[in-house]
């Protein structure tokens, strides 16, 4: 996540950035020189979300690429609607896995998220959200309405 203005924060979320990867997508970041406004935070998401609400943390935009079960997306777009400002964008991977997608679309059949027609061009991957056959693409982006609004449950619907 990266938050705008005179002094950008990139904060990454990965348990296992050093247990299974050796750290080397922190180590790619550092090279690059970017370390000095980037913070690693060792936990699982569910943990580090609420923190950084918490903290008032408030960001531009969200990458979405983690656990790819149901609940732990919907627990992340959850957490993320409420620290990604208004407006704001959140681009997540692997729409295409019938989890991540059932997921994310609760967020646009109720919140108001939009998503964002070619914000990722590429081909198109795998067999979509229900394994009918349709293809789908694998990153999709997603505007947050300007205004942050709670829905009445009873206008909730099946997603
Ligand atoms: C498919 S990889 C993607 C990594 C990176 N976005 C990339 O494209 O190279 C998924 C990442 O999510 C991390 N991950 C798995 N469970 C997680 C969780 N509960 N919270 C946060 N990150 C998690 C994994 O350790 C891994 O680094």
């Amino acid at each position: 996540m990266t938050v705008n203005g005179p002094r950008p924060r990139h904060v990454i979320i990965d348990p296992f950035q050093e247990s299974a990867y050796a750290n080397a997508g922190w180590d790619v970041l550092r090279s690059a020189g970017l370390d000095p406004v980037a913070t690693l935070m060792s936990v699982p998401s569910s943990i580090a979300l609420p923190r950084l609400l918490s903290e008032g943390f408030v960001a531009d935009a969200a990458f979405v690429d983690g656990s790819h079960r149901f609940h732990e997306v919907f627990v992340d777009l959850y957490f993320l609607r409420k620290i990604v400002r208004p407006g704001g964008l959140i681009a997540v991977d692997d729409v295409w896995w019938p989890s991540v997608h059932t997921a994310v679309r609760y967020f646009e059949r109720h919140l108001g998220w939009t998503a964002i027609s070619d914000a990722f061009r590429g081909a198109p991957i795998g067999s979509g959200p229900h394994g009918q056959g349709e293809q789908e693409v694998r990153c999709k982006a997603y505007r947050l309405p300007e205004m942050s609004f709670e829905p009445p449950f009873q206008d909730f619907r099946g997603f």
